[in-house]
């Protein structure tokens, strides 16, 4: 075993800033040149170990000796709404268990996303997306693109997974956002608006069963008793919850850093078959969760540092898929190549089960637009446009576009 190194005298502050909106802050270079590993100090003056080597950040991933469990002590959060999360019950399915639970909940859902039922629902994503750009080219310039294309894509997009009808909107898309409220009252209440929601659903779906993914879960382990129904209205929540504003921003920052790279935008246009490929670069690129929280279980010894038990650990994402040992040239945006093995969607027993839809969202959505607005530029100075930072996530509110 190798000598664990001394850790650094004073921690620096963590979450780091962006200073352009589609790619991480230049501020992670000081902590690569220190190695893998650093120690942070968060928003309530808690440290954290802070972890920018790829090697080290899949292996941590891939680690039974650290949990997600966000009741742990230890559990390092982002800011005061993730600190809440867990209260909001979001937590209790897949994003906040660990093995065993979470493998036997995850097995569930593993058929409703099968590559082959992904596939399945492509032209009814295809139909969106040309639906919405249609609307768009109505509307005329300029257009807010997070508003016309970037949000309501995705919010389809999982509508058709779920089999919740979309035109129920209103009853959950307001709750859904306000979940993540500092407000401890407007994310309870977001919280039962929610549940009523989708115990209504649920019961009228037994009666009159649909397609999606939770009439899978009605006609499977529902049935047999294996599920409750206050634990499918979770599942529900979180899908709704996980595979909306990710896809939405990655969208958004997405066509913002192509505009901004004029040369990778006319490539993707020229060549549209380049597009399943680019979203692998631009997931990395982009790299919308900067850190996926974890703590350590057990003591762990990793790249000469010894990581206690009870320690929180924060994978870096964003700063590993910055690495030299997943691309060449990290600091270049370049569509043809596909570094398929970023940490974009997480890695281990927790990657992301979405990954599959969102990966087809984002390559119709980048190639349908490429395709059908070739002339696609920024309404505003890029300078002018604005993004908030909700734990560990970019999210870009307007995006004003002409073409
Ligand atoms: C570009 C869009 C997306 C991004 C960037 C993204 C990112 C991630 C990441 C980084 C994780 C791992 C979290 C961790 O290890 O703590 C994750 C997990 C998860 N994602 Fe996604 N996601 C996206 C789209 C989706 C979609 C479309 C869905 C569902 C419809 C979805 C559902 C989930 C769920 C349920 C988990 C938890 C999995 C588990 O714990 O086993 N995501 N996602």
């Amino acid at each position: 075993m190798s000598t664990p190194a001394a850790t650094p005298a004073e921690p620096r502050a963590f979450p780091i800033g962006r200073q352009c909106p589609y790619r991480p802050s230049d501020g992670y270079a000081p902590f690569r040149t220190e190695g893998p590993m650093s120690r942070v100090r968060l928003y309530d003056g808690s440290v954290a170990w802070l972890v920018t080597g790829y090697r080290e950040a899949r292996a941590l991933l891939a680690d039974r000796r650290v949990s997600i469990n966000p009741r742990l002590d230890g559990f390092p959060a982002l800011s005061a709404e993730m600190a809440g999360l867990e209260n909001t019950g979001y937590t209790d399915v897949l994003i906040g268990v660990d093995p065993p639970v979470h493998t036997r909940q995850r097995a569930m859902l593993i058929p409703s996303f099968s590559v082959r039922r992904m596939n399945a629902l492509r032209p009814a994503i295809q139909q969106i997306v040309d639906q919405r750009i249609d609307a768009m080219l109505a509307a005329g310039p300029p257009v807010d693109l997070v508003a016309a294309f970037a949000l309501p894509v995705p919010a389809m997009a999982v509508c058709v997974l779920l089999g919740v009808p979309y035109e129920d909107r209103d009853a959950f898309e307001g709750p859904a956002r306000s979940l993540f409220d500092t407000d401890p009252e407007r994310a309870g209440a977001a919280m039962v608006a929610l549940s009523e929601y989708f115990g209504q659903l649920i019961e009228r779906k037994v009666a009159d069963p649909g397609v999606g993914l939770l009439d899978d879960l009605i006609a499977g382990p529902v049935r047999t008793g294996a599920l409750s129904h206050e634990e499918l209205v979770r599942y529900a929540m979180l899908m709704l919850i996980a595979g909306q504003d990710t896809t939405a921003n990655v969208i958004a920052l997405g066509v913002l850093a192509l505009l901004e790279h004029p040369d990778q935008f006319a490539r993707l246009r020229d060549d549209p078959d380049l597009a399943a490929g680019a979203v692998e670069e631009i997931m990395r690129y982009v790299s919308l969760i900067e850190a996926i929280s974890r703590v350590a279980v057990e003591d762990i010894d990793i790249a000469g540092h010894r990581i206690r038990a009870g320690e929180g650990l924060l994978i870096g994402a964003a700063a590993a898929n910055f690495s030299a040992e997943l691309v060449r040239t990290p600091d270049r945006l370049d569509v043809t190549r596909s570094p398929r093995h970023h940490l974009g969607f997480g890695f281990g027993v927790h990657q992301c089960i979405g990954q599959n839809l969102a990966r087809i969202e984002l390559e119709l959505a980048f190639r349908t637009l490429t395709r059908r607005v070739p002339g696609l530029r920024l309404a505003v100075a890029a300078d002018q446009i604005r993004t908030s930072v909700t734990g560990p996530m970019e999210r870009l509110a307007v995006l004003p576009v002409a073409w």
